[in-house]
């Protein structure tokens, strides 16, 4: 394979158009994300780590997925890719500021690379101690999190949990597209990713894949980028977004707290979870938006470096957890709430197709 133009670093931000940002506002407050910027027209938020927002959303006239942004390492690689689709480096007149090359995907997602933009300095939190069967770590000290049992408050007769998670940053997107292949070669080539997984249909042919930025003997996040073919019955969803994953800053209760909250607020569509994922191997908690994108809370996931070559992976392995209820037929799909239930009834649930491999 020929050089790629650049070599992402991270993930940085996902960007949105929204008719209502006053209802997003309120869910991503409950998501466990805080406030960062605001303008007459775009809402910016951002995580406990270093990234200098994660989530970005502008008001306009139809709901829908904009694109991802990604960071990379020098100028000289921005200038490498700007070449390379005909593009200009530019000043970022947004408030992380930097230089940006802005291009789009075959799918039509949006791009954006950016070097030298602002990092924010990342909350210091320490890792909860954990009493496991074989290794104590804590004692004489009680393990508490948030304000323990004032975070639950009954309000008309329910009880609601206070807490939420706290997101640290995103991790990940997915991106469902019309020709799987074409895809992972265009980001091979412009953002240098490595292939962590190969998802493979029942006869070999590739469906989709996992990849994860090229930092060489620094280890990254198993997967920044998801990429699901949509074919067939499923071709109405080629060039939709899938999910967002943030990772949430304290691990397994971070996680849990936030589902709690979520929970018993009964005001948002649950998707799915809790669970551990087998590629990947995070613990993770997918909730629907108030227009029914798909955001992932997700902790404890695989860290590799560029060593470890791309590994075939069949349908189990990406269907079924590691544990945790049955993935639904909705799942990676954007669609209104409302046709949520409809969309389930009808359609043949993924986990019964799979019996028929067994
Ligand atoms: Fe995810």
């Amino acid at each position: 394979m020929t050089d790629p133009l650049c070599k992402i670093d991270d993930i940085m931000f996902l960007r949105f158009e929204l008719k209502n940002l006053d209802g997003q506002k309120e869910y991503l407050s409950h998501f466990g994300m805080f406030p960062a910027h605001e303008t007459d027209s775009a809402i910016y938020y951002r995580g406990t780590g270093s990234q200098p927002y994660c989530y970005v959303a502008h008001k306009g006239e139809d709901n829908r997925y904009i694109g991802a942004a990604f960071t990379v390492g020098s100028e000289e690689q921005l200038n490498a890719l700007a070449a390379g689709v005909g593009a200009e480096v530019v000043d970022n007149d947004e408030p992380a500021g930097g230089r940006v090359v802005k291009c789009l995907d075959p799918d039509g997602f949006g791009i954006e690379v950016y070097f030298g933009a602002h990092q924010n300095d990342a909350e210091a939190a320490k890792a909860p101690k954990l009493n496991a069967g074989f290794e104590k770590n804590r004692v004489n000290e009680l393990q508490r999190f948030g304000r323990g049992p004032q975070e639950w408050t009954v309000k008309d007769g329910e009880w609601h949990y206070q807490l939420t998670s706290r997101v640290m940053r995103l991790g990940h997107v997915a991106l469902n597209v019309a020709d799987v292949d074409v895809s992972i070669a265009w980001y091979q080539k412009h953002l240098g990713v490595l292939i962590s997984d190969n998802l493979l249909d029942p006869e070999g042919v590739r469906v989709g894949a996992f990849l994860r930025a090229d930092c060489g003997d620094k280890p990254v996040d198993h997967h920044t980028l998801n990429i699901v073919a949509k074919a067939g019955p499923e071709a109405n969803f080629a060039g939709t977004f899938g999910h967002g994953g943030f990772e949430v800053t304290e691990s397994v209760d971070d996680l849990l707290a936030g589902h709690y909250h979520m929970k018993t607020l009964g005001k948002y569509r649950h998707e799915w979870g809790l669970g551990r994922h087998l590629l990947g191997s995070q613990m993770y908690d997918y909730w629907r938006d108030p227009t029914g994108f798909t955001l992932e809370h997700w902790t404890d996931g695989d860290l590799l470096d560029a060593s470890v070559p791309p590994k075939d992976s069949y349908p189990k392995e990406f269907i079924m957890a590691q544990y945790g209820d049955e993935i639904p037929v909705t799942f990676g799909l954007s669609m209104p709430n409302e046709q949520l239930d409809s969309f389930r009834e009808a359609a043949p649930k993924i986990t019964d197709l799979l019996k028929t491999l067994e």
